[in-house]
């Protein structure tokens, strides 16, 4: 099964804030649908993806996966963050297996083919520590593919990465949530990794944090990054985004020392 997620109106002010961090936040996921965030830093994406996950609750309104609200974290939605949070004395397999293992259920095989799919079979009784940032990020995969979530959750993922591998491991996600017709909700600070991701991007504007627009990507998967249309459905969202939110390559708030250059700035 595959999750149907509704948001109904969220407002959100954290404790100890006067102003509302999320206001109106309203809109309707479709099952298998692949949604991407898009905003500049601090418009709240990541607390509205905290919401889906069950680990913050909105002040008003609520998120429900498939009719039921959502109060608390489930292995049937996983979040994979900017850092993979692996267990260093753990070997790979261990890690991939690590969601299985906590909520109770038998690996029957199904870490081999996970480490399989995301190209580590020949590194599974490895450290994890031996391995590279993208090795890593696809331990985390695994790991998230593992107990079968209905929804796949991803607060920027490849940020950290250098540009090929983060570029490998969008098409590789987005290939495999496609081939499970996983209902998955991504945030991101670039054009480019939304184009190659999402079936629909949601534009965010800051203070407070609102819904200001939407765009459906109808491009074929596998996406071809070098065709003519991805190219113009990245010019037409960066124009989207700019003409709503402003200059998007201008758009990114991080430090500098932070700051990917080879990346799009959104
Ligand atoms: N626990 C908290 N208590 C108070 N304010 C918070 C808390 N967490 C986040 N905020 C504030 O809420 C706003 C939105 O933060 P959030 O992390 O959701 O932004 P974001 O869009 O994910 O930014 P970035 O792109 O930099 O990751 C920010 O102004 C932030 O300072
Ligand atoms: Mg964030």
């Amino acid at each position: 099964m595959t999750a149907n997620v509704s948001i109904d109106y969220i407002n959100h002010t954290y404790k100890g804030q006067v102003e509302p961090t999320l206001v109106d936040i309203a809109a309707n996921i479709e099952p298998g649908e692949k949604l991407a965030l898009i905003g500049r830093s601090g418009c709240g994406k990541s607390t509205l993806l905290h919401m889906l996950a069950g680990l913050l609750i909105p002040t008003e309104g609520c998120v429900r996966i498939n009719g039921h609200q959502v109060i608390k974290p489930s292995a049937k939605w996983n979040m994979m963050f900017q850092k993979p949070s692996l267990y260093p004395w753990m070997n790979v397999r261990q890690n991939a297996q690590l969601g299985l293992d906590l909520a109770g259920i038998k690996d029957d095989g199904k870490v081999d083919e996970l480490l399989e799919l995301v190209g580590l079979s020949d590194k599974s009784e490895a450290s994890v520590q031996s391995l590279s940032g993208g090795q890593q990020q696809r331990v985390a995969l695994a790991r998230s593919l593992a107990t079968t979530p209905e929804l796949l959750l991803l607060d920027e993922p490849f940020s950290a990465l250098d540009a090929f591998t983060r570029s490998a491991l969008q098409d590789e996600v987005a290939r495999i949530t496609h081939q499970q017709k996983l209902t998955m909700v991504m945030v991101t600070h670039d054009i480019e990794e939304a184009v190659a991701m999402a079936d629909r991007v949601l534009i965010m504007s800051a203070n407070p944090g609102r819904i200001v627009g939407e765009m459906k990507v109808e491009l074929p998967y596998p996406r071809e990054r070098a065709s003519q249309q991805f190219s113009k459905t990245r010019e037409d969202l960066m124009k989207q985004f700019d003409s709503l939110v402003g200059n998007a390559s201008q758009a990114e708030s991080e430090p500098e020392s932070e700051k990917k250059s080879d990346r799009e700035a959104a």
